[in-house]
């Protein structure tokens, strides 16, 4: 049924995805996306709700009880540098495998965003299976899934759920050229609210273009004084807009150490990235919504497909799995 409305309305979906999406304005196009995406999943998020709401006790139990109390987001975040959360001993270990393997391993490039790469597949999770692990443990999902007020799934399209992401001025053909892209102040929106849960595998410094973000209220605040998300309004905002309207002692900063744990709403944080990496910086980063999105990305994109493995618990399969019914 969703596949023919999509191609029905291919042409119209995609004009709201691409160009018209500005033009037409971010929010209109998030609230057209929450209805047509709701004709098809709202019963899936209403499993998703009731998962959270009625058995969620008995989930955790499943899937192992919580061994620490788990982050409680504030604000659209918490920062975790307990460097205590489950299975993050075997992600930095897996991460250093991967970095080794497969970091600083590209010629530049004009291409979009080259600047930042994801070097990680659905494919290599059999192999790394901390990344999974760690997503899918109980102190993480609590965490996420109190915040959002259901069980949520790692998003198949935009961003990828899983990646592993390394930006470096090295890789972009045009390094001195102004901030531009995701190296811009911008709120994502994929899906309203969601949850990044960013893993910091190595030390992060200024040198490393490290991620900067502001915090709920204090972005929202700003997204009203500035009309972002209306009408004609760009989607990355300069930063002498946002300057304008920012109390800088509310801007943070990841320039922080290995095995650091960042949640965060991305739809309501303002939040760039990447800019002037002169070393590589790494991040693992994981984005977690709701099955009715906010954007047509589903609809327009073939999607990535991590696939549940037998005496996966009832709560790890609905966090990969978007389709999963308890
Ligand atoms: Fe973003």
């Amino acid at each position: 049924m969703k596949r023919v409305a999509d191609k029905a309305l291919g042409p119209l979906l995609n004009y709201l995805h691409s160009t018209g999406r500005e033009r037409v304005g971010i929010g209109r196009t998030m609230a057209a996306a929450r209805v047509y995406n709701g004709l098809f999943h709202s019963r899936l998020a209403a499993g998703r709700k009731a998962m959270f709401e009625e058995r969620f006790e008995e989930l955790i139990l499943e899937n192992g009880p919580c061994t620490s109390e788990p982050n409680t987001m504030v604000d659209g975040l918490a920062l975790d540098t307990s460097g205590n959360l489950p299975y993050i001993e075997e992600l930095l270990k897996e991460s250093d495998e991967l970095i080794s393997e497969r970091g600083e391993a590209k010629a530049a490039s004009d291409k979009y965003r080259s600047f930042f790469r994801n070097i990680v597949s659905p494919g290599d999770l059999r192999r790394w299976p901390s990344f999974l692990d760690f997503i899918t443990s109980s102190e993480v999902v609590t965490t996420v899934s109190r915040y959002l007020g259901y069980v949520p799934c790692l998003s198949g399209t935009l961003p990828p759920g899983v990646r592993f992401v390394e930006s470096w001025k090295k890789y972009d053909a045009n390094p001195d050229s102004p901030p531009r892209d995701s190296q811009l102040y911008h709120m994502d929106p994929y899906g309203t609210p969601m949850v990044y849960v960013i893993v910091l595998p190595r030390d992060v410094t200024m040198r490393q273009g490290p991620f900067h973000y502001i915090g709920e209220a204090e972005s929202q605040r700003i997204a009203r004084e500035i009309g972002y998300w209306s009408p004609g309004k760009p989607f990355r905002i300069q930063d002498d807009e946002v300057y304008a309207h920012l109390d800088r002692s509310k801007e943070m900063v990841l320039d922080l150490p290995r095995g650091t744990v960042l949640f965060i709403d991305p739809s309501r944080c303002l939040h760039y990235g990447s800019r002037n990496s002169e070393d590589p910086r790494y991040m693992v980063m994981y984005g977690l919504t709701s099955p009715v999105r906010t954007d047509f990305s589903e609809s327009l994109m073939g999607g990535t497909k991590v696939k549940p493995a037998p005496g996966d618990s009832r709560l790890r399969r609905a966090i990969i799995d978007k389709h999963y019914r308890d």
